[in-house]
C-alpha cells in the first residue's frame, strides 16, 4: 500500500468570491485583522489547473481540497450546476494527474441562509447537510473515496460562542454545546449517506475501500508551571474537552463534551451511540498548548471573564507568523494518543506561517522524523498533507500569516514556489518518488 503524501488547502481561503456564506457576510462586518475581506482570496477559481499542475511539480500523490457548500447550494434547496461542474472540471484534473483527492464537505464556512436560521445548532440541520451531502455524493461522490465530513468541529464550537475568531463570535456557552450535538449529528448522517448513496464508484480510486472520517484539531497541552494545580487541571481539561470528547463520541466510547461550571454538557446524539462513525481519523496538528492561571503578559491568549490564558511558544524560542512555536515531539504524542483508537490516521494538516521560508524546511523535516518514528513503532499513518500548498486568506487574521509552499502575489496573483517546496519535492522523491512512507534514516540523509 502506498502512502499519500499531499498538500491540503480550503475552499474559502484560496478560490475567492465566496460571497454566500457566513465568514464572506462577517468579514463585510470589519471582523478580520486589519479589516481586509477574503475578495479574491489567492483567485484559486480561475487558476486551479496552475495549482495543481504545481501540486503535481511537488510530486505529491494526494490532494486535499473542500467543496464549498454556498456555491453549492446558494440558496436554500437551489442547486447551482456550474460550480459542481467546477468541482467536476477539479476533479477531472486530479485524476489527469493522479493526485487522489481527500474531500473535505465542510471546512468551516456554512451558507449564509443556513448560517442565519442557527447553522449546526438548529434542529433540521443535520437533514439539511444531509440533502447537501446526496448532492455531491449523487454527482461527484463516485470519483472520491477519501471524505473528512467536518474540519476542526471542536475549534469551530469554541471560535463562534466561547471566544470570537469565527463568525457569529459571541459568548454563549449553551450555543457551544449545541453546536457540538449539531455537528456530530450531521456529520453521522453524512458517514451514513456516504456509505449508502455513493454510486458505483469509477476512475482511477474506485478500488480504494471507501474512507469517511473528519480533521480533528489536537493540541499538545501542557501547564505553564508542572507544580501548579490549576494549571494542571486545566491542561486535564484542554486534553479532554479539546482533544478527546469529538474522538470518544465518533468512535461511540461516550458521550462528554462540557466543562463543569463552563460549558454545559452537550446533549447526545442518539445515531452516534455504541459504533464507530468514523473510518480513520484525520489529525490537523500544529503546537502546543501552555495552560496558564491568571495569565498575564503577550505570550497568553485571554479572553474577558477566563481566570486562565494559553500559550503557544515558551519565552524566547522562536516562532512562526501566528505567534506559534515549533514542537514535532507533540505529533508523535498526538498519534500515540489517537493510535488507542485502533483506526487508520492521517496527518490532515500540518505546517507553518512562515513568509521569509526560514524555518519551514527544518519544521517539515522535523514533523516528517516524528511521523517516520512512529509509524516505525507501529502507528498505522496512511498519509501527511501538509498545510499549505498556497498563501492563502488565514480567516481572522486575514492575509499575513503566509503558510504556503507556494508564495502567492496579492497584487499579480503570480505563484512562485519558495524554497521548501523544493526541499518538499525531494523529500518525496527520496520516498521511492512518494510511494514510501517517511523514514528517518532517508531524511536524515537530506
Ligand atoms: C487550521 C485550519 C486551516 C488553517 C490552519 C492554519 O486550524 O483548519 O483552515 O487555517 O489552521
Amino acid at each position: 500500500m502506498s502512502f499519500w503524501w499531499g498538500a491540503a488547502t480550503s475552499s474559502h481561503q484560496i478560490e475567492g468570491n465566496n460571497q454566500h456564506n457566513d465568514w464572506w457576510a462577517w468579514e463585510q462586518l470589519g471582523k478580520i485583522e486589519g479589516k481586509v475581506t477574503s475578495g479574491k482570496a489567492t483567485d484559486h477559481w480561475n487558476r486551479f489547473k496552475k495549482d495543481l499542475a504545481l501540486a503535481k511539480e511537488l510530486g505529491l500523490n494526494s490532494y486535499r481540497f473542500s467543496i464549498e457548500w454556498s456555491r453549492i447550494e446558494p440558496e436554500e434547496g437551489k442547486w447551482n450546476l456550474e460550480a459542481l461542474d467546477w468541482y467536476g472540471s477539479l476533479l477531472g484534473e486530479c485524476e489527469r494527474l493522479n493526485l487522489m483527492p481527500m474531500v473535505t464537505l465542510h471546512h468551516f464556512t456554512s451558507p449564509l441562509w443556513f448560517s442565519e436560521k442557527g447553522d449546526f445548532t438548529s434542529d433540521l440541520a443535520y437533514h439539511k447537510f444531509g440533502l447537501y451531502v446526496k448532492k455531491i455524493a449523487s454527482t461527484l461522490g463516485n470519483r472520491i473515496s477519501h471524505w473528512c465530513t467536518f474540519n476542526e468541529p471542536v475549534i469551530m464550537c469554541i471560535g463562534k460562542y466561547l471566544a470570537s475568531f469565527q463568525p457569529p463570535g459571541i459568548y454563549q456557552p449553551e450555543n457551544c454545546s449545541k453546536l457540538f450535538h449539531g455537528i456530530l449529528k450531521a456529520h453521522v448522517r453524512a458517514y451514513d449517506l456516504l456509505h449508502s448513496e455513493i454510486p458505483q464508484r469509477r476512475g482511477p480510486w474506485r478500488h480504494e475501500p471507501l474512507k469517511v472520517g473528519y480533521a480533528h484539531n489536537l493540541m499538545d497541552f501542557v501547564p505553564a508551571r508542572h507544580w501548579h494545580p490549576m494549571e494542571r487541571f486545566l491542561t486535564f481539561v484542554g486534553r479532554s474537552f479539546y482533544n478527546q470528547s469529538w474522538l470518544d463520541a465518533t468512535t461511540g466510547k461516550k458521550q462528554q463534551f462540557g466543562i463543569t461550571g463552563l460549558v454545559p454538557n452537550a446533549q447526545e446524539v442518539k445515531e452516534a451511540l455504541g459504533r464507530n462513525t468514523t473510518d480513520f481519523i484525520g489529525i490537523n496538528y500544529y503546537s502546543k498548548a501552555i495552560m496558564r492561571w491568571r495569565a498575564k503578559g503577550e505570550l497568553f491568549e485571554t479572553a474577558p471573564g477566563f481566570p486562565f490564558g494559553v500559550g503557544f511558544s515558551d519565552p524566547g524560542e522562536p516562532i512562526s507568523e501566528m505567534g506559534w512555536g515549533f514542537h514535532p515531539a507533540g505529533l508523535g504524542r498526538m498519534i500515540r494518543f489517537v493510535k488507542n483508537y485502533g483506526l487508520p490516521i492521517y496527518i490532515t494538516e500540518n505546517g507553518i506561517a512562515d513568509g521569509a521560508d526560514t524555518y519551514r524546511k527544518e519544521y517539515l523535516k522535523n514533523h516528517l522524523k516524528e511521523l517516520a518514528r512512529e509509524i516505525k513503532a507501529g502507528a498505522d499513518v496512511r498519509g501527511y498533507y501538509h498545510w499549505s500548498l498556497l498563501d492563502n486568506f488565514e480567516w481572522v487574521k486575514g492575509f499575513k500569516p503566509r503558510f504556503g509552499l507556494v508564495e502567492v502575489d496579492y497584487e499579480t496573483f503570480q505563484r512562485k514556489p519558495r524554497a521548501s517546496f523544493y526541499e518538499y519535492q525531494s523529500i518525496i522523491r527520496a520516498h521511492e518518488g512518494g510511494y514510501a512512507p517517511p523514514q528517518e534514516k532517508i531524511l536524515d540523509k537530506l
